[in-house]
Parts: C-alpha cells; structure tokens; sequence
C-alpha cells in the first residue's frame, strides 16, 4: 500500500500579486478579463480554477465540487496586477493596441486599467530583432539588471501590501538560444550575469530575480528562460515553483488533443501539415527566422512524444511534421490555422483530416496565465518546488525532470493536474480502474 502524502497547505489569506514580464496581448486580455469578471460583465470561460469541477470518491458518491472548493485559491479580488514593458504604454492604452478586447469593453475598465503602468524592462535588441525597445532599464552588467529587477518585486510587494506574489513570462519570444555551459550551475550562471555572458537573455534575469525573491515563476513562451540545470538548482534551493514552457492554445492545443485519440485507436500518420497566419505583435516577433525557430522547435516536439514513434514504428516512423507561421498583419490576434493530416487505417488505407481553426489567441491564452498564477501560488504554499509537471496541461513544451520525458498527451495531464489536486486535499487519486464491478 502506497504511504499517504501528508500536505500542509497555508491557506490564501492576503493579497496576491501577478508580475507580467510584457503587456501585450496575453497580459492586457487576462489583466482586463479578471476585472470584467469581477464586475459581472465577463465569465471566465477556459479557466479551469474558476468553473471547473473534480471528481473525488467513486462515482456513485456524485461528489464534483469546484477545484476551488477543494483546495485554496486565491480570490480573483485578492490579486493586484503589475508588469514590465519595453513601450511605456499603460494597460488600456495596451489593451486597446493589441486590439483583443472589443473597445466598448475596455473602455468600461479604463480608471483601473490606466492605474498598471508598465515598469522599464530588461531588454536587449539582439534577442528579439524586429522590436526596438525604448522604455529599458540600464546598468552595466546583467548581474545589476537582474538586481534591479528583484528591487521592482520588492518595492511592488511593499507599496501594495502584498502577501505573495509570483511571476508569469508574457513577453516576446526571444531567439533560438541551444543549451550553454553557463547554464550548468548555480555559480556558472551568477559569473556568467556578472562578465555579461552573450547566451544570458533577459528573460532568464526575469526568472533569476523571482526565483531569488521566493517567487514561483512560469514561462509562457518558448525560449529557455527559467529551462536549464541552474534554474533547477536555484528554485530547489530556494523552495520556488518552475513551470513552462510557451502557453498550449490554439493549433498545438488542438494536436494534443486530436494526437492522442488517433493514437488510442492504434490509427497511423504519415503527414500533418499545420500553417498559421496572424497579424498582432507576437506574429512579427515570430515572422524573425531565429525567434520563428524557437517556436518551431516548441511546436514540432509535441508530436514526438505523444505519438511514440520508437515504440509504435509501423504507426508512426515515417510521420512528417512541417509548421508554418505566416505574418499577416490585417488578422491580427484573430489566427486562422489549417492542419492537413494524412492518417492510415486498416491494410494501411488512406485517409484525411483537415481542422480549420478560426481563434483568438490571447482568449485561448488568458485563462491559462491566470490558472497557472493561482496553481503557482498554491504550489508555493504547498512547500512544492522545483519543476511543476503537474502543470504540464497548459504548456506546449513541458519542462519536465532532466531523467525523464516530457508528457504531451492532454488527457494524461489533466489527470495529473486533478490527481495532484485530489492529493492536495487529503483525497484518493483516481485510476478510474474499478475491477470490483468485474471479478
Ligand atoms: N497568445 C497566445 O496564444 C500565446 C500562446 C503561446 C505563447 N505565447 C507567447 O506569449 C508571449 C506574449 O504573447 P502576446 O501575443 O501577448 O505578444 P505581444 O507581442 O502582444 O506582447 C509581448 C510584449 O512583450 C514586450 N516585451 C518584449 N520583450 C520584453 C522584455 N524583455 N521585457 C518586458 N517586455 C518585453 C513587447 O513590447 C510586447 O508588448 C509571446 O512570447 C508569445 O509567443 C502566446
């Protein structure tokens, strides 16, 4: 018989703050939907913290109670938002931009939405090459950068009486960036802040400065960012939360969800084509070859790990992947993707699937941001540390422990996620096994 897991978790008492490295889309559509929720004029939907439910006892107790019900989370009117940006604009001038939220919208929310002025950023060009920052922090070496980003955590949580806070990378994907040996250690990664090493991008002295402070930390990009054996190190150290990496909404979103069920009915892939056009900043950034490839890389993984090409060879050895993402700037945030996949079935028949999917992005990608602010929190509170697998769920590129791989399947990390949930609050994990019907 397994041992009970016996955990004490603080409860959520005080104020929570959310630190949002970029105020772009992402940040403006979740920052504006919490307040629209909080006044009635918006519900949640795609939050699983806020409307959904967990199963828990056998299915003939008819226990489902809300996930918030179960374990403390913070309430939406609890938490304080701040951010950092290259462009000084405030968050209704942002959210107006980005164009995401219709204006009638936020416009009702403009006194608070005018009130979360951007902080100067740590910003270099050369990781994301079609920006041009002017709104950045300046100090000479990235040691005294990452520094004076942890005095804007401190200061945040001083002048706003906070109790805690974590820190979600909303920012720009930065360039493809390989592993470096500076990366390695503890002590690699403070030499290499301070003699200003070229493979240290801004967004890892973001996930530096939380992990110092105590605060969890979650990348919602692709690049590296807090995903390297010093990170590790530091937030197990310092008993902070990690996950990441790069929000799974849209295209890979519905892969991992189509991925896995072709799978479970043992039918095989020869091909899946997936293209993309959007139009808002993010789709610049990523019309740059090198910030594309970090995307590219994020994207093409997912398929490998669900579909198991080393175990399932007649499946799915010959599969090819292509991913293309196509700047068009009069679709703004509204993307529109196309999958052509080419499956077989019995005898190795042909078959076809085309998915035609009409999103929004940052609506896909605001319910996440703010699930994984409350889970960081819980998590923190829960005496976790380190990489969070258990968050995997909203992730396209998992972090996962160096020893093992990283789960892709939605389902088989929705299961996590609730199972965690379920040992959280002292109850029994689910394996949906249920042999006492049979023998
Ligand atoms: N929207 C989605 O569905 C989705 C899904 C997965 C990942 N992402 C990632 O989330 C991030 C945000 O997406 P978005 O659509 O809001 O993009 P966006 O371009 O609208 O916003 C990003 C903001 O980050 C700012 N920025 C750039 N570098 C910065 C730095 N070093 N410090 C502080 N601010 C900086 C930019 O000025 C911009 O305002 C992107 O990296 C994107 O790839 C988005």
């Amino acid at each position: 018989m397994k041992e009970k897991f016996q955990i004490e978790i603080k409860e959520a008492n005080g104020k929570l703050g959310v630190m949002l490295p970029g105020l772009g889309a992402v940040s403006t559509t979740v920052i504006a939907g919490v307040m629209a929720i909080q006044k009635g004029i918006g519900k949640p939907i795609g939050s699983l913290t806020q409307m959904g439910r967990i199963r828990l006892g056998k299915r003939d107790e008819k226990r489902n109670p809300l996930i918030s019900e179960v374990v403390p989370l913070s309430n939406l009117e609890d938490i304080q938002f701040a951010a950092w940006d290259i462009f000084e604009d405030n968050a209704y001038d942002a959210a107006v931009k980005a164009g995401v939220l219709e204006k009638v919208l936020v416009d009702q929310l403009k006194d608070e939405l005018s009130k979360i002025k951007p902080m100067k950023a740590v910003f270099e060009k050369n990781w994301v090459k079609r920006l041009d920052g002017t709104f950045v922090k300046k100090a000479a070496t990235k040691y005294d950068l990452c520094e004076m980003l942890r005095e804007d955590i401190r200061n945040f949580k001083a002048q706003n009486n906070l109790d805690r806070v974590v820190m979600i990378w909303s920012a720009s994907t930065e360039i493809y960036q390989e592993y470096d040996p500076v990366y390695a250690t503890k002590e690699s990664f403070i030499k290499g802040m301070k003699e200003n090493h070229p493979a240290i991008a801004p967004s890892m002295l973001y996930a530096w400065a939380a992990i110092s402070e105590g605060v969890p930390y979650a990348n919602g990009a692709p690049n590296l960012s807090a995903d390297m054996p010093a990170m590790y190190e530091f937030a197990d150290e310092m008993n902070v939360p990690l996950a990441g990496k790069d929000f799974k909404t849209g295209q890979t979103l519905m892969k991992t969800i189509l991925a896995p069920g072709l799978k479970a009915r043992m039918l095989g892939l020869d091909g899946w084509f997936s293209t993309n056009i959007l139009g808002n900043r993010d789709g610049e950034v990523l019309d740059d070859p090198d910030n594309f490839k970090t995307k590219e890389v994020s994207k093409l993984s997912v398929l490998e790990h669900v579909l198991q090409p080393d175990i399932y060879p007649d499946l799915y050895k010959d599969l090819y992947h292509k991913i293309r993402i196509n700047y068009y700037p009069p679709r703004r945030d509204n993307k529109e993707s196309w999958d052509n996949i080419d499956i077989f079935g019995w005898l190795g028949y042909p078959m076809q699937i085309k998915v035609n999917f009409l999103c929004r992005d940052s609506i896909l990608a605001a319910p996440i941001v703010l699930d994984l602010a409350l889970f960081l929190d819980l998590a923190g509170r829960s005496g976790f540390k380190g990489i969070q697998e258990w968050m995997s769920f909203y992730f396209k590129s998992p972090i996962h422990a160096p020893n093992l791989y990283p789960e892709h399947d939605v389902f088989i990390q929705l299961m996590k996620l609730k199972n965690t949930l379920r040992v959280m609050a002292g109850e029994e994990e689910i394996t949906h096994l249920g042999l006492d019907y049979y023998m």
